[in-house]
């Protein structure tokens, strides 16, 4: 048996296995309530009446689920696939392996619980309640074990640049989730937090937008340079360029926080500092962006039979679109039009689907086959099929927010010449509708897609092992 075959037989692929099933449940289920929302600000009746489908409820819902249940599960997935092959040896840790696996799906059920229930501490994306904040901390400190249990005992002499964006995403919400999570129980069910005022915000806003710089760009960066680079069979474009954006996001993210409080009772240079740094944050993002794409020097020409390298170059234009957006959105004057509006909610999206979805989704499509015993996925014509539907269904999302938003802003804003508004609220509402339906029905379309993605994993995983043969041809 060749060293490389031993060492496959090594690796703890079970939790990944796990892991990479669940990623595509929690998908399915995370947008489906993305979706049912989004009917409700078409349709307000399909709240029904009932305290536990309500907007209010279902909405933090929504959030949980994709970013803590889908998103986080996609990066256990490729964290504890990546540090194994590129440490070449099996994951530290014995039963904490399996714990970390069991652990998060118990805070999972136990968020789709209490969220519908209306137990929530009130803060977005830290909604749940101290004992689930518990849980939440021994889990996490399990798997940072895991981690850098496992990047201790490498059998290669460097550590290759993924585990560096992993290992950063995993240190830092674990500080940002205890600190920001300091609270007084009074109950089971309730607690305080111990900030107040400016201070409560301002901690909210350093974990919200860290959440973002480290678990939604971070973690996902580290899955993009290990299989953009495998699914492209090139080298990384730059060494030296992913550890440059490596030091350059993580040293200007953590600043960038209080654009989220523009115009609030923050601090002036606080706001101030917060705008410069997020524009500063432009630079080393585009300069990662655009290492991913570089990677595919001399191989274009896959992007013309391989969806899979289509969705993970597509999700990069989509990281390039929100870090130039982004950075637009923090100036001061720029963020007076579109804070409350739903350009925010676009340019959430584009960096959601568009970015995070799209690049699991590439990835699962790489990795899943090999988890399997295959060496493709059971049909590539759906792996394209389904390429188009997240492409479509995230355009229509995004382009219909940015109409919506910035006309919402600009109605708010108009004044007729004796100074009074022109437009009521109910009428910038009113204006919006359309848009939400557009919204709505971009999210049915990327919701079948992920029930393709659902079926095609189905008959990968239940084909006879090594059936199904890669194609050496274009496919399409
Ligand atoms: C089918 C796909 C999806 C649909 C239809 C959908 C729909 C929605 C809707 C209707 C809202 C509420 C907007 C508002 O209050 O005005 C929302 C908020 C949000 N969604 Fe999604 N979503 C989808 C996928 C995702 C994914 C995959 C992620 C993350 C990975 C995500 C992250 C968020 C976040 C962070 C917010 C809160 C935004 C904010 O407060 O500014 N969504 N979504
Ligand atoms: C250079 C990078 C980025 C910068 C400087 C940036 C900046 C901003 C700004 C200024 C806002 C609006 C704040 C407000 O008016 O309330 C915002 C909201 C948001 N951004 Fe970004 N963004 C960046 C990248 C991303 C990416 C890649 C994602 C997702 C993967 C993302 C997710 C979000 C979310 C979820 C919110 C809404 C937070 C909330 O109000 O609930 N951002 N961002």
């Amino acid at each position: 048996m060749s060293q490389e075959h031993q060492l496959e037989h090594n690796y703890n692929y079970t939790v990944v296995r796990q892991f990479a099933l669940v990623t595509i449940l929690w998908g399915i289920v995370g947008m489906s309530v993305g979706v049912l929302i989004a009917a409700q600000l078409v349709w307000p009746q399909l709240n029904f009446d009932t305290p536990w489908l309500t907007y209010s409820r279902l909405r933090p819902l929504h959030t949980n689920a994709v970013i803590f249940a889908f998103g986080v599960s996609a990066l256990f997935t490729s964290s504890y696939y990546v540090v194994q092959r590129t440490c070449k040896t099996r994951l530290f840790g014995g039963l904490l392996v399996p714990f970390t696996f069991w652990g998060w799906q118990a805070i999972i059920l136990s968020a789709i619980i209490t969220l519908p229930l209306g137990y929530t501490t009130s803060k977005e994306y830290a909604e749940l309640e101290w004992p689930i904040d518990i849980a939440i901390a021994i889990v996490w400190v399990a798997y940072a074990t895991v981690f850098f249990g496992t990047l201790i005992k490498r059998n290669t002499s460097h550590i290759y640049v993924a585990n560096w964006f992993f290992g950063g995403f995993i240190l830092t919400v674990a500080v940002l989730h205890i600190v920001n999570s300091m609270a007084i129980p009074v109950s089971l069910g309730k607690s305080y937090s111990i900030y107040s005022g400016a201070v409560d915000a301002m901690v909210q806003w350093w974990y919200g937008h860290n959440a973002v710089g480290f678990l939604l760009t971070a973690g996902f960066l580290g899955m993009m340079y290990y299989f953009v680079p495998k699914q492209a069979e090139r080298p990384v474009y730059s060494y030296r360029l992913s550890i440059v954006h490596f030091w350059g996001l993580i040293s200007l993210y953590i600043w960038a926080g209080p654009h989220h409080l523009h115009y609030t009772a923050l601090p002036d240079w606080t706001q101030s500092v917060g705008m410069v740094m997020s524009i500063l944050l432009f630079v080393p993002s585009w300069g990662g962006m655009i290492n991913g794409i570089m990677t595919l020097s001399g191989a274009w020409h896959k992007l013309r039979y391989d969806p899979i390298l289509r969705f993970l170059i597509v999700s990069l234009s989509f990281y390039g679109m929100s870090t130039f957006e982004g950075p637009m959105m923090a100036i001061k004057t720029v963020n007076a039009l579109s804070h409350y509006t739903d350009w925010t909610i676009g340019h959430v999206h584009s960096g959601a689907l568009g970015w995070v979805a799209m690049v699991t989704i590439g990835s699962l499509y790489h990795l899943i086959p090999k988890l399997f015993g295959q060496e493709r996925m059971y049909s590539i014509k759906l792996i394209n099929v389904h390429f188009w539907l997240a492409t479509i269904g995230t355009v229509l999302y995004i382009v219909a927010m940015w109409i919506s938003g910035v006309m919402q802003g600009l109605m708010w804003r108009a004044v007729n010449s004796d100074g009074t508004l022109t437009y009521s609220f109910v009428e910038t509402v009113e204006a919006s509708h359309p848009f939400y339906l557009v919204r709505f029905i971009g999210g049915v379309i990327i919701v079948s897609g992920m029930w393709l993605m659902a079926y095609n994993t189905y008959k990968t995983v239940t084909s006879p092992k090594s059936s199904l043969k890669a194609i050496s041809q274009p496919a399409l």
